[in-house]
């Protein structure tokens, strides 16, 4: 730490622990704080409490401590509006503003954009009521998917194999009775079929850096089975698309995306996140984040060799460029270990061992998420406890060193998917 700069990262996943060991290594970064930060976060950051469902408890939390840089890990903080209000109050602020941040807060917002300025996306309709549903539902084939509207923490979205059971998701998404307000409206959805990819650009309102693509694993078990999870592992590689296909995406996806949210008037900053599903009829958009996805921030930090502070600063100030990140031609893989039950109802406070073994292997990074701190020892503190990660010159390399570090990690009923980039490596 040779810097000055204060640093402040609002979250405490693994994509927070990530954020901050990358912030870290920049020669400006000086103090770094994390809020509310997690056991292992607390190794490299100092943890303060916040609540994120509060936008004045943010407030105080900045207030006292006059960050240099504020960098936000989760979206409700963004939908509340802590871009627009730390800005506004003079605290540099790494992000997407409430108006610019309904690309990822309301996916109708997102799905007429998209269409307004034609950018490819799957057929939809949107739905306020059964009675819209029942009209829309005969110009759809099946497999039908069925979106509730606003913010469901992964929630919200249900493939229905018929007619019927799409009808009963969005009965149960409009009366409120699944997700509350996030499902007042609705949006049905043609299925797409192919490989899902996450592209992620960051922007300064104009224009686009863009990071390296990855690809997230959200389903539970391997194969690509049982329930959806905030996500089980991701990797990238140097080949997981081509140049070709980048400059296909930064040209047809991400600046007209940036460019359409300028002239709509809602400028466009911070990370643009591009969830996209690679078709036979080319990509397409299946939703936007406006953040950093987790766990693909772990491996893709892992390949990133230039200053993240400076990338950041070049967004708030409107100087982004082309080649803002530099990136390793390694791959890296992280597999999500997660508490047994995860995703659904889970037990905490089971005492992990074997850390200091795993981290002593070459090329590896444990990313802490559901995790606490005391008397020395880590323990289990949510559903997403560890992201194992792992750099090397080839991705079969990572993967080998990604899985050997979580056979020496154990704690009751730990589970994790034995397939992470399983697919990409057979394909090579
Ligand atoms: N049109 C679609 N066709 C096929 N699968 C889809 C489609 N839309 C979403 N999905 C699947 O559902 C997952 C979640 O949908 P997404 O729009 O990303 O919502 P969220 O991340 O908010 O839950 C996607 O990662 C994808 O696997
Ligand atoms: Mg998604």
């Amino acid at each position: 730490m040779s810097g000055s700069m204060k640093i402040l990262v609002l979250g405490g996943g693994g994509r927070e622990h990530a954020l901050v060991w990358k912030l870290r290594q920049s020669p400006r970064a000086g103090t770094i704080y994390c809020a509310p930060g997690n056991g292992g976060i607390a190794e490299e950051a100092e943890c303060l409490p916040v609540d994120f469902k509060n936008l004045d408890s943010m407030v105080a939390l900045a207030n006292r401590l006059q960050p240099d840089l504020t960098v936000i890990g989760p979206e409700l903080p963004l939908m509340l509006g802590v871009v627009d209000e730390f800005t506004r109050r003079g605290w540099r602020t790494f992000g997407p503003t409430k108006a610019a941040a309904q690309l990822e807060t309301s996916k109708s917002f997102a799905k007429e954009f998209l269409q307004r300025h034609r950018i490819p996306t799957a057929h939809y309709a949107i739905c306020n009521s059964m009675d819209e549903v029942g009209d829309a539902l005969p110009h759809f084939h099946t497999p039908i998917v069925v979106k509730a509207d606003g913010l469901a923490a992964g929630k919200g979205v249900v493939i229905a194999p018929t007619k019927d059971a799409a009808t009963t998701a969005a009965s149960d998404m409009l009366s409120g009775r699944m997700l509350g307000d996030a499902g007042s409206r609705v949006v049905l959805e043609e299925f797409l079929e192919g490989d899902e990819l996450s592209f992620l650009v960051v922007s300064d309102g104009e224009r686009v850096a863009p990071l390296v693509a990855a690809q997230d694993h959200k389903r539970v078990g391997d194969g690509d089975t049982g329930p959806n999870t905030g996500g089980m592992g991701a990797y990238t590689t140097k080949t997981i698309i081509d140049e070709q296909m980048r400059d296909w995406l930064v040209t047809h996806i991400a600046r007209p995306v940036v460019a359409g949210m300028k002239a709509e008037g809602a400028k466009y900053k911070g990370v643009l996140y591009c969830g996209l599903m690679m078709t036979a009829r080319g990509p397409m958009v299946l939703e936007f984040n406006c953040r950093f996805g987790d766990p693909e921030t772990q491996p893709t930090l892992m390949r990133l060799e230039s200053d993240l502070v400076e990338a950041m600063e070049a967004s708030i100030d409107g100087r982004t460029s082309d080649g803002d990140f530099k990136w390793s031609d390694d791959a890296a893989v992280c597999v999500v270990m997660a508490s047994g039950g995860y995703p659904g109802a889970y037990q905490s406070g089971k005492k992990i061992t074997g850390l200091e073994d795993a981290l002593k292997l070459d090329g590896v990074k444990v990313f802490q998420a559901g995790t606490s701190h005391h008397d020395g020892d880590f323990y289990t503190a949510g559903g997403r406890v560890l992201g194992v990660t792992a750099r090397a010159p080839d991705l079969q390399l990572a993967v080998d060193r990604a899985y050997e570090a979580c056979a020496k990690i154990s704690f009751d009923g730990a589970h994790y998917r034995k397939d992470i980039a399983a697919r990409a490596l057979k394909k090579t």
